[in-house]
């Protein structure tokens, strides 16, 4: 993996959290209980910004899902590791991710939420590769829009690295790049055998 290239700021990050935050406080209003369902791993630090900018009165559940695949390449079935624990039956739910991709988690969780029977269900994602969408999926509160790159920091992560980032960057995880790093790592191990 290469090193992260900057391409949203913390600053940028910040502000529009802020932003974000002012938006929702707004639109639910002080007399429902709002339900943020951090979905784990990547949301934590999203949520954590975006849970204590809010004004209006708010609960945290976390979720875990586990997709299909090898690496980077997903199938698109999506399978519930942990469930939300209270009741969030008649409660005003938003779902927090801290990307979305292909669409099909996002997709997976509004529907496995709604059968808890909330009152609604709405989703915010901090960045979404709009040109990787697999599945129609509706983003109420987005961040931002990016391109279809890898990115870390801010919860996202390569390989589990990468995610206290204060700001979102730009890593080129290319197997050509793994794999020169691992022939590198052996080559003093070649050149013993070969003595
Ligand atoms: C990421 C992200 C979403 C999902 C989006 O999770 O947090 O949950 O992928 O992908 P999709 O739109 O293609 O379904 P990841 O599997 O990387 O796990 P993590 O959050 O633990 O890093």
């Amino acid at each position: 993996m290469s090193l992260p290239v900057v391409l949203i700021s913390e600053e940028e990050i910040q502000q529009r959290v802020a932003a974000l935050a002012e938006r929702i406080s707004n639109e639910y209003g002080d007399d429902d209980e709002l339900v943020l369902v951090g979905v784990l791993k990547g949301s934590f630090i999203f949520l954590a910004d975006l849970a204590r900018k809010l004004t209006i009165p708010r609960t945290i559940e976390f979720i875990a899902v586990s997709s299909y695949g090898s690496g980077s390449k997903s199938t698109g079935a999506v399978r519930l590791v942990m469930d939300v624990r209270g009741n969030i039956e008649d409660k005003h739910v938003l779902i927090v991710e801290d990307i979305v991709d292909t669409g099909h988690t996002l997709k997976y969780l509004i529907g496995m939420l709604e059968s808890h029977r909330p009152a609604s269900v709405k989703t915010c994602a901090l960045v979404r590769k709009a040109e990787r969408a697999e599945v129609d999926v509706n983003v109420d509160y987005l961040g931002f829009d990016i391109g279809d790159e890898w990115v870390v920091g801010y919860g996202l992560d390569y390989a589990e690295q990468n995610r206290t980032l204060p700001y979102i960057g730009v890593v080129k995880p290319t197997d050509e790049f793994d794999a020169f790093i691992h022939a590198a790592a052996l080559w003093p191990l070649l050149r013993w055998i070969q003595a």
